[in-house]
């Protein structure tokens, strides 16, 4: 009641509530004792050392922003997927889902540090301001837009109704809807019980605008493609064209590949939790949720979750449901 000292700050995990009322509920509450800039909601993938990089790889290089966009870009692909299940955590997720648990959070942050526009400076206010318009521009998700799985077995996990509706999968199609990235398809997608544990962004380009070279050579052709992986074996990867060594013109593709563990032996990647941690006690909120960019994000699926599409079963192991194929279709998922 004496107010808390602004030098005080409160760290809040996710779920930061569970749609987009409950979450203005939540921050009410907490509004009534600290003040927004106290407060410090960790997502821990922007905690990520290949998460930031993402924004080192667009904004310390000249070579890839100016391709970086609508006129390039034929579409964008994000997969988050985990080869564990639940992991006895039955009661917590039935009352959340994938939807609500990566998808609203860590999906979205990648999304908008692959997407938003540069900030002046890599500062709190500027760098929330940037993720803030590109949410903004985000189309709100349509429910015939998402693809919603559940794995062979969850319903007899503990802690999971027998009837259970709720998602361990889920993929969406959305667009970003302004300048850069009018008419350009992004695809997000992650589950658990998955083919295996792996998280990664791909950038797909658009094909050549003319190919020259005669049709028995070109078997193997494909756009070219530059893949983020965030989890494990840490690295970039950017696909291209090459010519096969032999008579004639034919065409194989071939890859520049930078990787973590190489590059930086001894020098391991920092803990997620470590660096958001290390910044909440230094009082640097620049890897936090803003209240503003969390309400939008929730804004984004509130139409889903109002009407949730049906809930598909998939085998465990597999990429989830085939309806995840058909919302992707005539692309195809590149994380395999
Ligand atoms: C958490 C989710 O936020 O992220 C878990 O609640 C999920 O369900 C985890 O397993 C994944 O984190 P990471 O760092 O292993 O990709």
């Amino acid at each position: 009641e004496e107010g808390i000292g602004t030098d005080a700050r409160i760290v809040v995990e996710k779920p930061f509530g569970t749609d987009l009322d409950s979450a203005r509920e939540l921050n009410g509450v907490v509004r009534e004792v600290f003040d927004e800039s106290q407060v410090y909601r960790i997502d821990h993938y922007m905690g990520k050392e290949t998460v930031q990089n993402i924004l080192v790889l667009r904004f310390a290089n000249a070579l890839f922003e100016p391709l970086w966009n609508r006129r390039y870009v034929d579409h964008v692909e994000l997969t988050v997927a985990e080869d564990i299940g639940i992991e006895g955590r039955g009661r917590f997720y039935e009352r959340t889902g994938a939807l609500r648990d990566v998808m609203q959070t860590h999906l979205f942050q990648v999304i908008t540090f692959l997407t938003m526009e540069p900030p002046p400076a890599f500062e709190a206010y500027q760098l929330r301001d940037e993720t803030l318009k590109v949410l903004r521009a985000m189309r709100p998700i349509s429910p015939s837009d998402v693809v919603r799985g559940q794995y062979r077995g969850y319903r007899d996990e503990p802690g999971v109704a027998a009837d259970s509706q709720v998602e361990t999968f889920a993929a969406l199609r959305t667009h970003i809807d302004n300048w850069r990235w009018a008419g350009v398809p992004f695809y997000l997608r992650a589950g658990k019980r998955m083919g295996r544990r792996v998280a990664e962004a791909t950038v797909v380009f658009q094909d050549v605008p003319h190919l020259l070279f005669e049709r028995e050579g070109i078997a193997g052709m494909a756009p070219n493609r530059l893949t983020i992986r965030i989890q494990p074996d840490e690295g970039i990867s950017l696909s291209f064209m090459v010519q096969r060594p032999g008579l004639g013109i034919r065409l194989d593709g071939a890859a520049l590949d930078f990787d973590y563990g190489q590059a930086f032996a001894g020098s391991p990647l920092v803990e997620a939790y470590e660096q958001l941690l290390l910044d909440a006690m230094h009082g640097d909120p620049t890897l936090f949720i803003r209240q503003q960019n969390l309400e939008r994000a929730w804004e984004i699926l509130d139409p889903v979750f109002r009407e949730p599409p049906r809930v598909r079963e998939y085998e465990p192991g597999s990429w989830g449901p085939e309806e995840a194929d058909a919302l992707i279709a005539p692309r195809r998922w590149e994380t395999r």
